[in-house]
């Protein structure tokens, strides 16, 4: 083999080389996938105010209990406690259902009404029912109290809890008296020096 016929081999050679290199290359021009971007919908995201969203979004932004508890409607707390009725009787002396009825409960202790079988979660907790740990508990009774009968998703909206739990005071002889705003405020934002002169909504 002479020098001629090696360089024919190696024209040869090269030349595939740089064919498989320069269709790898246009192949990669071609095909390259591009970044998806932001094909399809942009769909709605879940608001919390309007929707209720994340409990724990919605707690964070939830006026203090006591601020909720003035201005709540035991009017709206009657139409949203209908969601509770399939479980719970309301009026006093009504009979245990699926859950205990629920006549008096603010202040009431925990898991104590004769004749009903409690789960162990609720009655380990003990204590009585405070109107904050009513709204926690109604917020998400799963979490609240884990391992709870009470087969409830919970109450996102913190001002629709409220009313429900001024219903449930409202569901007594002598109603409890309200927590206090002023301290409650005035923790909250001591800016406001008319914050203290009010008076919660009997
Ligand atoms: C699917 C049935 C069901 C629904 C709906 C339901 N509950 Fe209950 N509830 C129960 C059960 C069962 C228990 C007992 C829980 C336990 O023993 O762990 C309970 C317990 C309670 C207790 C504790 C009572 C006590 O004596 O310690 C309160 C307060 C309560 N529910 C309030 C409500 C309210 C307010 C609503 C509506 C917003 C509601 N529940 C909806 C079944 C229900």
């Amino acid at each position: 083999m002479d020098s001629f016929e090696l360089n024919k081999v190696a024209g040869a050679v090269l030349g595939t080389l740089l064919l498989a290199m320069g269709s790898g290359f246009v192949a990669e021009l071609i095909y390259t996938a591009k970044p998806a971007g932001s094909a399809g919908y942009a769909l709605p995201e879940p608001q919390p105010e309007a929707a209720g969203g994340g409990a724990a979004a919605a707690a964070v932004k939830a006026e203090p209990l006591p601020v909720r508890l003035a201005s709540a409607s035991v009017e709206k707390g009657t139409g949203a406690a209908k969601k509770c009725a399939a479980c719970h009787s309301f009026e006093k002396g009504g009979p245990n259902k699926v859950g205990p009825h629920l006549w008096g409960v603010v202040d009431r202790q925990r898991a104590h009404e004769g004749g009903f079988e409690y789960s162990a979660a609720l009655k380990e907790k003990g204590g009585t029912w405070t109107y904050d740990e009513l709204d926690h508990f109604l917020a998400n009774p799963k979490t609240y109290v884990p391992g709870t009968k009470m087969a409830f998703a919970g109450i996102q909206a913190p001002q629709e809890r409220a009313d429900v739990i001024a219903y449930l005071r409202s569901l007594a002889d002598t109603p409890a008296p309200l927590p206090a705003v002023e301290k409650a405020a005035a923790e909250d934002k001591p800016a406001d020096p008319k914050a203290p002169e009010e008076k919660p909504a009997q």
